[in-house]
């Protein structure tokens, strides 16, 4: 049985109209005015909605084992908490510790997303170290369809390259074609600053954003930048957190670096002052790169306008309170992250585009169609054409409500939005056609979710194809 998604305001990245959406299996088949449907076809009704193409989150975290814990979701419980919230597809980053073997790591992760999934997935693989097995198996990866890697220049011993494992990687991602997302903070300098806080028995929650401040990221952005220029490899620049990294990216890009910046959910609404709160309440708020001086807030929300910023992410990293009270004598022992997957449409929505700082069309390519671009995805996915993947959102723009711990549907005991107000929110959720998802109520298949193989798009030709595009 076909759907038939009537008389919405289909919104994308770049256009606008009122129409229909006919959808038979899992595709789009036709878009346009008063649609005519088979007989069988299931009606939605969505005048005064807006019909969005489904939003992609390219950057969360499920499977995490992460200073000394795990972080609490499974790809149940986040996969439908994205749906609620209007992400259809989200980007796993795959983090084996420097430990670990790659491939073996690689397998952990599609395994336990593998039938888990009520929405579709795939990953980003994060490169810990560098050995003599380290290329074939990165070659594997690639093969399989996971055609994005994933370095941290932050923590040290654990997830973190040195520069001489960071340049292999992205010599080898240029040969390959493939983007590599990068977590940048200098990890020398905040070990540094986090023993000289710790032996002034400095070791609160308040301390930890002074332990990587603001110059520690921009060094750290403009040193990916510079080995990305040297390599030639086209790189994407995660959760960036400040005007001064900003800079650092913005001067790669007009020296020509193939250079992308994403920042996510945390950074556009919450300053440093929530993790300056006394015992667990600052916990809560720990992050990597960490909640900033308010002044950067606006920086980031005028950059994303302008495209600067391309994407906006989640990060999604929950550890609940108990699990960030591991950190309760010493801040460089909290957990860090912060969950945002169910959030992340609804309040960008709100405070984003209700509150006039961001165009809905630059919403929509943010969110969705961006992603899916960078990341190989797209049309399939981030688009509303014929033959793309029925993933659609149905969106109520007159809805009223608020974030709370009590409603969300994350896997965590506390939402660092709470009582964040939401204009909007989605009332259907199709996943390749497949309602998935009815006003705040997951309705539709657990296991729907499929793993997205992907080609490299970074060789050059691919990449002129896709721009233009
Ligand atoms: O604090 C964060 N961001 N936790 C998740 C791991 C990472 O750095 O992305
Ligand atoms: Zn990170
Ligand atoms: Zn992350």
């Amino acid at each position: 049985m076909g759907l038939l998604i009537k008389g919405g305001e289909i919104v994308t990245a770049d256009t606008r109209m009122r129409g229909d959406i006919l959808i038979e299996d899992e595709a789009i088949l036709g878009v346009g005015p008063r649609l005519a449907a088979p007989p069988e076809t299931e009606v939605i009704d969505a005048t005064g909605k807006l019909v969005f193409p489904g939003f992609i989150d390219p950057h969360v975290h499920i499977h995490l084992p992460f200073m000394s814990t795990f972080a609490k979701d499974t790809h149940a419980t986040a996969s439908k908490a994205a749906l609620i919230g209007g992400t259809t597809t989200f980007i796993e980053m795959v983090c084996p510790s420097r430990n670990e073997d790659a491939l073996n790591g690689y397998h952990i992760w599609k395994e336990r997303a593998g039938g888990a999934s009520a929405c579709d997935y795939t990953f980003h693989m994060a490169v810990t170290h560098y050995d003599a097995r380290t290329e074939a198996q990165l070659r594997e990866i690639v093969a399989d369809g996971t055609t994005s890697f994933k370095i941290f220049l932050a923590y040290k011993n654990f997830f973190g390259v040195t520069d001489e494992e960071l340049f292999h990687t992205l010599k080898l991602a240029a040969e390959l074609g493939v983007i590599t997302t990068a977590h940048c903070e200098n990890a020398e300098l905040v070990g540094q600053l986090q023993q000289q806080l710790l032996a002034e028995g400095k070791t609160g929650p308040e301390w930890h954003e002074p332990s990587r401040p603001e110059s520690v990221e921009a060094e750290g952005t403009g040193r990916f930048a510079t080995f990305l220029e040297t390599t030639g490899a086209t790189g994407y620049v995660v959760h960036l957190s400040c005007a001064p990294a900003l800079r650092a990216a913005v001067e790669a890009k007009l020296r020509g670096v193939k250079i992308h910046v994403e920042s996510v959910l945390p950074h556009f609404l919450l300053d440093k002052t929530c993790a300056e709160r006394a015992g667990v309440e600052g916990m809560k708020y720990i992050m990597s790169p960490p909640l900033r001086q308010e002044r950067n807030l606006a920086v980031l929300w005028r950059a994303l306008q302008a495209g600067i910023i391309d994407t906006v992410g989640t990060d999604h990293c929950p550890f609940d309170t108990e699990q960030k009270l591991l950190g309760a004598k010493a801040f460089t022992q909290i957990p860090n992250g912060i969950p945002g997957i169910e959030d992340r449409v609804n309040l960008m929505y709100t405070y984003g585009v209700k509150r006039g700082q961001l165009d809905i069309h630059r919403f929509v390519d943010a969110l969705s169609t961006r992603p899916a671009k960078l990341f190989g995805l797209f049309p399939r996915k981030g688009a509303i054409v014929a033959g793309a993947d029925a993933d659609l959102v149905v969106y109520d723009p007159d809805y009223r409500g608020a974030v709370s711990v009590r409603t969300q549907h994350v896997n965590n005991n506390y939402n660092a939005f709470e009582g964040f107000s939401i204009e909007g929110r989605p009332s259907v959720v199709t996943v390749r056609g497949k309602v998935q998802v009815r006003d705040g109520e997951f309705v539709g298949e657990p296991n729907r979710g499929r793993f997205l193989r992907r080609t490299p798009q970074y060789a050059e030709a691919h990449e002129e194809a896709v721009y233009a595009a």
